[in-house]
């Protein structure tokens, strides 16, 4: 009972930001926010407007907004170059000589990129495509580690029109072949491999894998970042450091419609197979400029850090377009915070100055149960402003980060958004709101974020609904690549004229949104997203499965651990080798971090009369608990009684 008091008055706790960090913030206090808030809402035109006069454009615009639900276009008639925003406008100023990216690879070699040799190195890049048949509108993959180079080949492609399509480096062969197939990619830009947790990961084989028999992809090209063997294939295959000895380091910038695609991103969603997400130019970095400014506070002197891979959205927004559009000193880091140390993370801070550390709660999380005395040994002191990602963030996990890290001095900005939403939309302003362990708060000007019920209605503070958005936004995705009827159905169909983000969530008295987690089939382990239909698809590919099921349950570090019940076909023995078998079989079909936690066999699955999976009762069971909801739908009560057995 107390400790439910303790808890309670916890998450009551409401922390100020400090005056000293206000005194400097671009929003510094409440009613600041409530006056801009509120007029962007009205007219959001405006304050769009306003924030795109900032970045550089080769034609103005003629409207901010055209917006046929739910079809948006931003900033339409205008033309720009994400890379000029990103690289080029900050190489002829004053910033010529600023370090762009700072970068560390996991076995400790280190490297400053200035914007000036930026420009360079993504020109020279660029050029590379082009010698090799890339062209505007061609969709070219990016399946590397988290090198530099990574970050150069995407501004390369958005410097030339190309669409990039990233794919997480820990995603299997035949995630990669889907992947390429439903884009139809040309081009695949990778690594001999890359370093995680002192070993290679084998990225071009996996990509030599996935493209068996492909006959549409023409070029790949490798970096050598490993030096690990591998096979070049004659004619398709070349080596970026001879390419880029074959072109100049001059690639004019041409301007894009603001509506000319940027890239494709892959989540997961309730079916079988990751939906591609299509973000377009403009928008997205009108909006990513806008956040990384006033959520992070980006300032001149200030080394950010932002620990997600290019792999992910995050990796995308925030360590890529946002923030080199600001013009900031971006770290980047290629390995394993516990490599070979748990305190690597806090060593990198100490060494290099960082300022902003933007990082998720499953790696918090991690670093509590690893213990304070690897944080201990550092001098954290450079740090002046937190931010999380990913997940709700659990009440004790903030206090931990806002005193062990952040020294009771760093704001904490929890910040809500998705693949989808292509940028933040509802967080803390650092100088501004007053901040509560474990809600994202507020949201950002010009997005219109609403927790309704299932006809829209908005519901009172503190009662359960859907989170929406009640007005386009300028990062929103614009589509689902190549099908633009499951985009309109799944974001739009569900409550007309809303954007429908599949969270739950609830306001509390002061307005501020408290994330509840999703309400599809969709997994949140360890801040990725994975949808437990893929799971399952995964796992009915193996011969001896006959069906599964995938459910969620807590997990202390990842948030969420998977969990599956599998029934195998007529006479499969069950056996501890097959739940091995299995699990790297989930490993090969979609990537390490889909490999299920526990695998339960069951003869049946229960299910209602007309057939569905109740993975509410499976969530019970994988929970470790009784099951305790209505089990009246159930066609068969032994199936259940059996499963809990097993216990
Ligand atoms: O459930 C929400 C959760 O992550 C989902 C989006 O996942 P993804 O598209 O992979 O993007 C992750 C990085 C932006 C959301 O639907 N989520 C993300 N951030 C938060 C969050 N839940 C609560 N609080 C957050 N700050």
């Amino acid at each position: 009972m107390s400790q439910n008091i303790e808890s309670h008055l916890v998450e009551n706790r409401v922390i100020k930001p400090s005056r000293d960090f206000s005194k400097n913030a671009r929003i510094k206090n409440m009613a600041e926010y409530r006056r801009m808030h509120e007029a962007s809402i009205k007219n959001p035109a405006k304050f769009w407007a306003a924030e795109a006069a900032e970045l550089q454009w080769g034609r103005k615009w003629k409207l901010v907004l055209q917006w046929k639900e739910p079809f948006a276009k931003w900033f339409e008639g205008g033309t720009i170059n994400a890379a000029e925003n990103c690289v080029d406008r900050h190489a002829e100023g004053d910033r010529k000589n600023k370090a762009a990216i700072i970068w560390e690879g996991e076995p400790g070699e280190k490297r400053t990129i200035t914007y000036g040799q930026l420009r360079r190195e993504v020109s020279l890049f660029a050029n590379v495509l082009k010698r090799n048949g890339v062209k505007k509108g061609d969709r070219v993959i990016i399946y590397m580690p988290l090198i530099p180079e990574a970050a150069i080949a995407m501004l390369a492609c958005a410097r030339i029109g190309a669409v990039h399509s990233v794919i997480f480096g820990g995603f299997s062969a035949d995630s990669i072949r889907d992947r390429v197939a439903d884009c139809g990619a040309t081009c695949v830009v990778t690594a001999d491999g890359g370093y995680r947790r002192g070993s290679i990961v084998p990225l071009k084989q996996n990509v030599d894998t996935a493209l068996a028999g492909n006959k549409a992809v023409k070029r790949v090209i490798v970096y050598r970042r490993a030096n690990n063997e591998i096979p070049m294939t004659k004619g398709r295959d070349v080596w970026w450091h001879d390419e880029v000895k074959h072109v100049k380091a001059d690639c004019p910038i041409v301007h894009h419609d603001s509506e000319h695609p940027l890239f494709v991103l892959y989540t997961s969603g309730s079916t079988g197979k990751p939906k591609g997400i299509l973000h377009t130019t403009g928008g997205f970095l009108v909006q990513n400029y806008s956040t990384s400014k006033y959520i992070f506070d980006l300032r001149e002197d200030d080394i950010y850090w932002c620990t997600a891979d290019v792999g992910w959205v995050t990796g995308h927004s925030y360590l890529v377009y946002g923030p080199l559009a600001a013009g900031a000193t971006c770290f980047m880091y290629e390995g394993a915070p516990n490599w070979p140390e748990p305190d690597r993370f806090w060593q990198i801070i100490e060494e290099y100055g960082i300022t902003i550390l933007y990082t998720a709660p499953t790696a918090i999380r991690a670093f509590i149960k690893w213990g304070d005395e690897w944080v201990d040994k550092h001098d954290l002191s450079s740090l002046r402003l937190l931010g999380s990602v990913g997940e709700p963030i659990n009440p004790e996990a903030w206090m931990w980060y806002y005193r062990k890290i952040g020294g009771e001095r760093c704001p904490i900005v929890d910040t809500w958004w998705q693949t989808e939403t292509g940028a933040i939309m509802i967080s803390p302003l650092p100088g501004a709101t007053p901040l509560k362990p474990g809600t994202a708060t507020l949201p950002f000007f010009g997005i219109d974020a609403a927790v309704v019920d299932n006809d829209g209605k908005e519901v009172p503070a503190n009662v359960g609904g859907k989170l929406v958005i009640r007005q386009p936004w300028p990062s929103m995705l614009r589509t689902i690549y190549g099908d633009r009827a499951r985009y309109k159905k799944t974001y739009w169909g569900e409550i007309p004229g809303f954007y429908v983000s599949g969270d739950g969530a609830r306001r509390d008295k002061d307005g501020y949104f408290w994330i509840v987690g999703r309400l599809d089939d969709v997994l949140n382990v360890a801040g990725h997203r994975l949808g437990t239909s893929e799971i399952e698809s995964a796992l009915v590919s193996h011969e001896l499965v006959a069906e599964a099921a995938a459910v969620g349950r807590p997990d202390e570090i990842k948030g969420q651990g998977v969990v599956v019940f599998v029934t195998l076909k007529t006479g499969v023995k069950p056996s501890n080798e097959l739940k091995t078998n299995l699990r790297n079989h989930v490993g090969k079909v979609i990537g390490a971090i889909a490999k299920p936690d526990d695998i339960h066999f069951a003869e049946a699955l229960p299910k209602t009369r007309s057939g569905k999976i109740m993975r509410r009762l499976l969530k019970e069971i994988a929970a470790g608990g009784e099951v305790k909801g209505d089990v009246t739908t159930l066609e068969d009560y032994t199936v259940l009684a059996k499963l809990s057995a097993q216990e």
